[in-house]
């Protein structure tokens, strides 16, 4: 019989906790809901504790969500424990997930204590949140860099304690595959318990060996892997789900099953760069924009001849349509709505209507609209709505000849305001209009502009990232438009700033 890989999807916790990748909790419940569809066996909905926003979407994504177990992450302290156990109210499964650092960068220097108090501190915590839930899972922070023989004590302790679940975390990304999955085989090996938990991986990306790491660990015995969305997470981020779900499945050999629908993989890697504001780099294996282009002749006079010379995956299976045309200027608002729902979205009747009068105003200036044009002017809308400040108008005179110049009106809860300033070139003299006129002292640190998909009559995408204060605030846009794309990116940015 197959062995089955439970998929446990952090993106909403590890990958949320990243400076400008924050998500309200409407965007959460999004995200846990697109989760749900793609087949996740375990949600990590946030750290309750930790603020009232991550606690309330505990509750509500454990509302929303019915299939996955629900899990919400604590420190091995008893009030963090009764908040998480509280948030989990409402959740049908409901998981506490508890730990403490294991390695001696954490007992010596961060904790101050010995290894005997660790395994205290463990057993407390794991029998202390047995009290509210039958499911507990304990993880040993920078398991990566802890010895194996201490690493099998605790848990061996936390398995007798109660924990259903034992997470080995590589926290800094520091194993090798071959150190990783051998720390897996030591513990499959040695804690006499073992059989009483699954082990799970959860492996960040430091040194670009995440997705290594987690196979190893699932060929050594490990039933759950830690995952999220695109890779995202603290620093260099973590596993990727798609790579680690595509690994296993083409490798059919691995005799391992999975609850995933691949075909859902596309449309999540896109709503969390969308909410997230993190632009999927080119290249990145599975959803990057070229993953399955075939760009030399002798590249593509094989895929003509049979796909399977130089294609590993079939696009479809993770859900790339290659001919998704699927509206012009002339669809009315029942097609746009018939295609809305097909990704998924179901929009009230004002929703409809904004979204309708965008959708003419792209139509009027792209003659095809796709799926994935419909998915940006969603979530364009959305934040337009959400910000308050509107961009009006925009004109720009530039050209080789002449000082950039830009007109840009914006209104703001009702009031409109216009300015006008040049610069050195036209989407430096637009910003400089919208600073005039909001007043924000602000600096663009980062500015991005991607083609949505391919042709010069294309949306363009801009990903900004703005200083203010010594933070980082991201914005986002989407036009035909490069130079409005931009600054409806900058607006989004700086309307962030309380
Ligand atoms: O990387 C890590 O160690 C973590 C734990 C909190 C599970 O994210
Ligand atoms: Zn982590």
């Amino acid at each position: 019989m197959s062995k089955r890989i439970y998929i446990f999807d952090t993106t909403l916790r590890d990958a949320e906790q990243v400076p400008g990748c924050q998500l309200n909790t409407i965007e959460k419940i999004e995200v846990a809901r697109q989760l749900e569809r793609l087949g996740v066996d375990i949600i990590e909905a946030g750290f309750p504790i930790s603020s009232p926003g991550d606690f309330n979407s505990v509750v509500e994504i454990s509302k929303a969500v019915t299939n996955p177990i629900i899990c919400a992450l604590t420190r091995a302290v008893k009030k963090d424990i009764e908040v998480a156990a509280e948030a989990l109210k409402y959740a049908k499964r409901g998981r506490i997930h508890t730990g403490i650092g294991t390695s001696m960068y954490h007992i010596k220097d961060k904790l101050r204590t010995t290894p005997d108090e660790i395994i205290r501190r463990a057993i407390e915590a794991v029998s202390y949140a047995r009290q509210y839930v039958d499911d507990v899972e304990f993880y040993a922070e920078d398991a990566g860099r802890t010895d194996n023989e201490f690493l099998a004590k605790v848990v061996e302790a936390v398995i007798k304690a109660g924990a259903t679940v034992v997470n080995i975390p590589d926290t800094t990304g520091y194993c090798l595959p071959n150190e990783y999955g051998e720390k897996i085989a030591y513990l499959m090996n040695n804690v006499p318990n073992v059989d009483k938990a699954i082990l799970a991986t959860h492996c960040h990306n430091d040194l670009g060996m995440a997705t290594a790491n987690t196979l190893a660990g699932v060929q050594n015995g490990a039933r759950q892997v830690e995952v999220t969305i695109n890779g995202l997470g603290e620093r260099a981020g973590n596993s990727a789900l798609e790579e680690v779900v595509m690994a296993i499945h083409c490798h059919k050999n691995l005799d391992f099953e999975m609850g995933i629908n691949t075909k859902e993989i596309i449309t999540s890697s896109r709503l969390v760069s969308s909410l997230m504001r993190a632009p999927v780099q080119l290249n990145k294996a599975i959803v990057g924009r070229n993953a399955f282009a075939h760009s030399s002749g002798i590249h593509q006079d094989g895929v003509l001849k049979n796909r399977e010379t130089y294609e590993i995956i079939d696009p479809e299976t993770v859900g790339v349509d290659q001919s998704s045309i699927v509206l012009t200027a002339r669809s009315g608002r029942a097609a746009l709505k018939h295609h809305l729902l097909e990704i998924n979205y179901n929009p009230d009747h004002d929703e409809l209507e904004a979204i309708y009068q965008r959708f003419l105003e792209l139509a009027d200036k792209k003659k095809d609209i796709t799926t994935r044009d419909l998915e940006v002017l969603i979530g364009t809308e959305n934040s337009r709505q959400k910000r308050g400040m509107i961009l009006e108008s925009l004109q720009v005179v530039c050209g080789s000849s002449t000082i950039p110049t830009a007109t840009v009106q914006l209104s703001f809860l009702g009031d409109v305001f216009t300015e006008t300033a040049s610069g050195n070139g036209p989407v430096d003299a637009a910003i400089t209009a919208v600073k005039n006129i909001t007043k924000r002292r602000v600096h663009v640190e980062e500015y991005l502009v991607q083609a949505m998909t391919r042709g010069s009559d294309d949306l363009g995408k801009v990903h900004m990232q703005v200083s203010h204060k010594g933070k980082i605030y991201h914005g986002f846009g989407a036009n035909t438009d490069i130079i409005t794309a931009s600054v409806e990116s900058f607006i989004d940015a700086i309307s962030k700033i309380s």
